[in-house]
């Protein structure tokens, strides 16, 4: 069906045709028995390979990755494609347009696209307005970022205001500070500011964990291109301040294999096939240090059963996509769950984590 409503959505730009499906979808779902149907065609065909992660038990591995849904307008049908969990957002305090357009560029040849999109937002109050307003039949993580005119020096409470609003929302809470597109963020990869930033939301946390009675996680969300020594002491921070879960990677300002693709010069995070290894590597080396004592999240390039399984036997416990999305259609989601669960039938193991546990030690 995807392969035959993409060659006309390829023929618009990058950032309508994204609107335009999105608004597509939403409107669908207001007729009697579209949900039905899709349910049927899609998650309706993905057999059950469940895994259980910071306390939470997902019904697949296989979640879309941030950015995706924004503000939250499409978790019904989302879920209907059959992932196992959901990450709404970036969401940020404020509402925020994001950096002019265009700002989305897809680079159909590589499977790849490039994006400065800039937080753009609707803010908490819509976001949370929209979430509500839908019904929901599974895990969400909702991504918070800053907005980009609160100053560097108070990010944090940016973070701290998110936590806040969306607690009661959120399955688990991720902070995203490794967009390349606002000016800034990733310095508070860096370890005196991600220090204090760990410090202030774990603290926060554990509040709101008391008055709600309720634990929500917090994972955290990092870049592709940090070095190894940066790497290390991230994973050694993680550990030290309890992080409940770290997701390896967003997009990134470099471009392999692209040096000679015109399209590659524009500026942005990329996404897609050509980041597969980068992200794969940062998870690897993350393992090293964390040794399972924190759940990884790996995303980066994953487009089939086989890229999942490379970041999985590299460390990660859950994993997700977002350009395989814009290039295979909804069809990709039971693609990847189908052969992994293949996977786990020929390693004769009774569970994902029990092949992996076989895999990892051999
Ligand atoms: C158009 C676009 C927008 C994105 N926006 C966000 C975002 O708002 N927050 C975030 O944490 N990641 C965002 N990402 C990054 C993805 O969540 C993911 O980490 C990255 O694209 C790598 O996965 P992929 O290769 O499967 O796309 C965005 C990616 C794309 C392509």
């Amino acid at each position: 069906m995807y392969s035959l409503i993409r060659p006309l959505l390829f023929t618009l730009d990058a950032e309508r045709s994204h609107d335009l499906t999105l608004d597509l979808l939403q409107t669908a779902y207001r007729t009697p028995g579209v949900a039905t149907l899709v349910r049927r065609t899609y998650a309706g065909r993905i057999p059950a390979l469940p895994v259980e992660v910071m306390g939470l038990r997902f019904p697949n591995p296989l979640g879309l990755a941030a950015g995706l849904d924004k503000e939250a307008r499409c978790v019904a049908p989302l879920f209907d494609f059959g992932f196992g969990f959901l990450e709404l957002g970036t969401v940020t305090p404020q509402p925020q347009p994001g950096n002019p357009k265009p700002r989305l560029f897809r680079l159909t040849r590589h499977a790849a696209i490039i994006n400065r999109m800039g937080f753009n937002s609707s803010g908490l109050e819509t976001f949370l307005g929209n979430l509500a307003a839908q019904p929901r039949h599974g895990l969400i993580g909702i991504n918070l970022g800053k907005n980009k005119l609160t100053p560097d020096a108070q990010a944090i409470e940016d973070y701290l205001t998110g936590l806040r609003a969306v607690y009661a929302n959120a399955d688990y809470v991720t902070l995203n500070i490794s967009s390349p597109n606002t000016p800034g963020l990733r310095a508070l990869q860096d370890e005196a500011p991600l220090a204090a930033l760990l410090t202030a939301l774990k603290y926060e946390q554990a509040l709101l964990a008391r008055n709600h009675s309720r634990y929500v996680p917090i994972a955290l969300k990092i870049a592709p291109d940090l070095d190894d020594a940066g790497i290390d002491a991230i994973a050694r921070l993680l550990v030290e301040r309890h992080v409940d879960a770290v997701i390896a990677t967003n997009t990134t300002t470099m471009r392999p294999g692209l040096e000679h693709e015109l399209k590659a010069r524009e500026t942005g995070g990329l996404s897609g096939r050509p980041l597969r290894t980068l992200s794969t590597q940062v998870i690897r080396r993350l393992y090293a240090t964390l040794q399972g004592r924190i759940p990884i999240i790996g995303v980066g390039g994953i487009s089939n059963a086989d890229d999942a399984w490379e970041k999985l036997v590299a460390g990660a416990d859950l994993i997700q996509l977002y350009t395989a999305f814009i290039y295979q259609g909804p069809g990709v989601v039971g693609n990847v769950v189908r052969g992994l669960a293949e996977k786990v039938r020929a390693y004769g193991a009774t569970s994902l984590a029990d092949a992996l546990r076989r895999v990892r030690a051999a």
